[in-house]
């Protein structure tokens, strides 16, 4: 393929605009189409998008003048001459729009979690399957530069053997934010900050570590939802008394900041990641700030996309940062998550 890589956009919100904003810093890539319920954003006015992190200026509108509009997602499949289809839309209506643009031919790469419960999954991978396309999710943290780069040495035994492991997301509570009719804070939709925000913990757990025999977690609910676990505390059991614990949380007041961070320690260094940065502190005292972050892609969500279409670009098929079936699983955890918080119990983790 020459021509860049054309893509068509469902869901013009914190992170649709925010996949707008990347590919517009691709050469390879462009936004030819663009869907969403909300005319404004239609026009261009994303004045009312707001998100955890990052500094846009949403008060700029976007000049959506070379780009095609349309009110539905379905149409926009159906209609838009596109090569990948990007669902940025709440999590209830990613199934649809995954399987209509499979089934349409078309490339998709989707926002996690994908859907609410198995049964949806089962829909989802059955569709992707069948398809031939290719499909990535956006479990953003395998991508994101310090967590990526301590995996990999991690994973090729740069730091010796895990003592324990202790991973942090806290975010200012979205009640009354930008997003859509605040969707956040209903369980039915979002599935609390366990399964929309903690998420990228419990995979970035399998991720370093494999998966885990069993959970124990521990949550606060209606924090700032109905009935959301808004908080949760989890410990991960691999079967030989090894601590790695996750907690995530977003029930804070509005001006705490974002907070994303671990730390590791094995047998020849504590890795860490903080407000102060990405360090390896070694054995032998010495600590290492290494530079992983590339400025032309500085976050995770640039990886991911710039790797999709370079994908796309080369008709290669995806095969970095995960596949759908650790999709599923990291899925699986976090719904076993849920159940132990229910039943304030530990859950065997059932792949
Ligand atoms: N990977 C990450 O770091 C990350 C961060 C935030 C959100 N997300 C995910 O991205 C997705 C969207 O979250 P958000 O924060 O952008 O939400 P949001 O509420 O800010 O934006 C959703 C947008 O979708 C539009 N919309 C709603 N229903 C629609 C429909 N049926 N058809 C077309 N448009 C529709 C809304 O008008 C809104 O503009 C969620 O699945 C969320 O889990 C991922």
């Amino acid at each position: 393929m020459t021509k860049k890589v054309r893509i068509g956009l469902i869901g013009l919100g914190f992170m649709g605009t925010t996949h707008y904003r990347i590919y517009g810093s691709l050469p390879d890539a462009q936004v030819v189409a663009v869907a969403d319920i909300n005319p404004a954003r239609r026009r261009g006015d994303i004045s009312t998008v707001w998100g955890n992190i990052g500094n846009f200026d949403n008060s700029v509108p976007f000049d959506f003048s070379q780009v095609q509009t349309y009110a539905s997602g379905l149409e926009l499949i159906q209609q838009a001459e596109v090569d990948v289809i990007d669902i940025c839309v709440p999590t209830p209506w990613h199934k649809e729009f995954i399987v209509a643009a499979l089934a349409a031919g078309r490339h998709v790469f989707s926002e996690k979690p994908l859907c609410r419960d198995l049964g949806q999954m089962e829909e989802i991978v059955a569709a992707v399957k069948a398809s031939g396309k290719f499909f990535n999710v956006g479990l953003c943290i395998r991508a994101w530069p310090e967590y990526r780069h301590a995996q990999q040495m991690y994973r090729a035994g740069k730091f010796g053997a895990l003592k324990c492991a202790s991973f942090r997301r806290l975010s200012p509570t979205a009640d009354g934010g930008g997003a859509w009719e605040n969707w956040f804070c209903k369980f039915d939709l979002c599935g609390g900050a366990l399964l929309d925000m903690h998420m990228h913990d419990a995979d970035v757990v399998r991720y370093f570590f494999g998966p885990p025999k069993a959970v124990t977690a521990f949550g606060a609910k209606g924090l700032r939802s109905d009935c959301s676990v808004d908080h949760v505390v989890a410990n991960y059991d691999y079967g030989d008394g090894t601590l790695v614990c996750a907690e995530g949380g977003w029930g804070f007041e509005k001006t705490v900041p974002f907070e994303m961070s671990f730390i590791i320690q094995c047998e020849k260094a504590t890795i860490q990641l903080s407000h102060t940065g990405y360090k390896i502190h070694w054995q032998d005292g010495t600590v290492a700030s290494p530079q992983v972050s590339d400025p032309a892609l500085p976050t995770g969500w640039h990886q991911e996309l710039a790797y999709f279409v370079d994908c796309v670009k080369n008709n290669t098929p995806p095969v970095q940062y995960q596949n759908l079936a650790e999709v599923v699983d990291s899925f699986k955890l976090i719904m076993a998550e849920q159940q132990s918080v229910d039943e304030k119990r530990t859950v065997q983790i059932k792949y």
